[in-house]
Order: structure tokens, then sequence, then C-alpha cells
């Protein structure tokens, strides 16, 4: 995600690497938050060129035998992960994922989740970094109480960066974990 550069400026696609230290993070607390979940396929839509979702989840969990990255852009991610170029918004894969995890791009995110939701299989996951603001607003308010099942935040205690020079940007991030369930309007908060 990433709501602007430093100087203002958004990137071509949204484009900014997750550390993959900052995603073993998440997959650890999801593993602590729900020990049950033990899944066997990985989706990171908008992978960029490192996946490291699909990387990071195929170390943590070992029940996971199919990673697969979408991108809008072609990249050369590790030839463990199955790539596929296109655009995910518009994307009908002809199977369903146990896992989707990513840091989506921050102009498209609420319909990358949306769209994570309807690729789960029955007592999957999705994983995302967004920002904590991103509770808010009346039409995320719909989205929260009518149309997706969060059910679990991780508050980032820090900022994360998303640059080689470690800068930071003006918002505060948190991981949201959303389930295949009708939306109930409540989730468990917790900080990393
Ligand atoms: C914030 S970056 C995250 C990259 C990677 N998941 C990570 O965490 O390092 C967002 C990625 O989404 C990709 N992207 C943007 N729009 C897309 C779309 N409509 N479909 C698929 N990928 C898209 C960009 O090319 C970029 O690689």
């Amino acid at each position: 995600m990433s709501a602007k550069g430093i100087k203002g400026t958004s990137r071509p696609h949204d484009t900014y690497p997750t550390n993959p230290d900052l995603v073993r993070a998440a997959m650890l607390k999801l593993k602590e938050r729900v020990p049950n979940f033990a899944p066997t396929s990985v989706l990171e839509p908008g992978c960029g060129a490192g996946a490291p979702f699909c990387a990071v989840a195929c170390q943590e969990f070992s029940t996971i035998q199919d990673s697969v990255g979408v991108d809008l852009l072609p990249q050369s991610i590790a030839p463990s992960h199955k790539f596929v170029q296109g655009d995910f918004t518009l994307w009908q894969p002809c199977r369903l994922y146990s896992f989707v995890a990513t840091n989506p791009p921050f102009t498209l995110a609420s319909v990358f989740l949306r769209k994570a939701v309807q690729l789960l299989e029955p007592g999957g996951l999705v994983l995302f970094l967004l920002r904590v603001a991103f509770l808010a607003g009346v039409r995320r308010r719909d989205l929260w109480l009518q149309h997706v099942n969060l059910r679990e935040v991780f508050v980032l205690p820090r900022r994360p960066s998303f640059t080689p020079d470690k800068k930071t940007d003006s918002s505060d991030y948190a991981w949201f974990v959303v389930d295949g369930q009708p939306a109930k309007g409540c989730a468990r908060l917790t900080w990393l």
C-alpha cells in the first residue's frame, strides 16, 4: 500500500515492496491468533517483483503446496511460485485459494479485498496490509458492516518503510485478517 510517496507523489501502479520481515511478523501473529489455520495454497495479488507473501507463507506454513503471484506488470518472481500476469480485479481463476495475502495497491485496496474474499476456499483467510484509516469512512463502514467479515486487526506500532532509504510516509498501518463468513461488524484488535 503506501498512501503517497515521501514527497507526496504516488508510484506507477502503487508499486511499494513490503519488507519480508514485516510479512513474517504478521504471519507469526496470525498463527498465534488462529492456531488451526493450515492453508494448502497461497495467492498474492499484486505480487510485485519479490512476491514476499508467497515466499514467507511457504516458509511459515508447511501445509502450503501451491503458491501463485498475480501482477499487472511482468515480474520475475522465484520459480517456486507460479506467476500470472494480468489485472487481478478482472482475473477469473478456475480454482479457489486457502490464503490470499498481500500489500495491495493503495488505489485499488477495496476492490482487491472484495475480490480476494471471492477467491477464498471455505475456512480460508485473507491477510492485507492496509492503512489504519482504512477502518474509517462511510464507504468502508458499509464494506465492514455488510460485505466482508473483518476478523482480526494487528496494529503496527511503527510506520513501515517501503523505500530503500527507510523513510516512512505519514500513515499508520495494520494487518487486516478477513474470512469468508458473512460480515458480523466486529473484530478482535491487537498490536504486533
Ligand atoms: C504495493 S505493491 C506490493 C507488491 C508486493 N505484494 C509486495 O508486498 O512487495 C502493489 C503491486 O500491485 C500491482 N498492481 C497494481 N494494480 C494491479 C492490478 N490491477 N492487478 C494486479 N496487480 C496490480 C503493482 O504492479 C505492484 O506490484
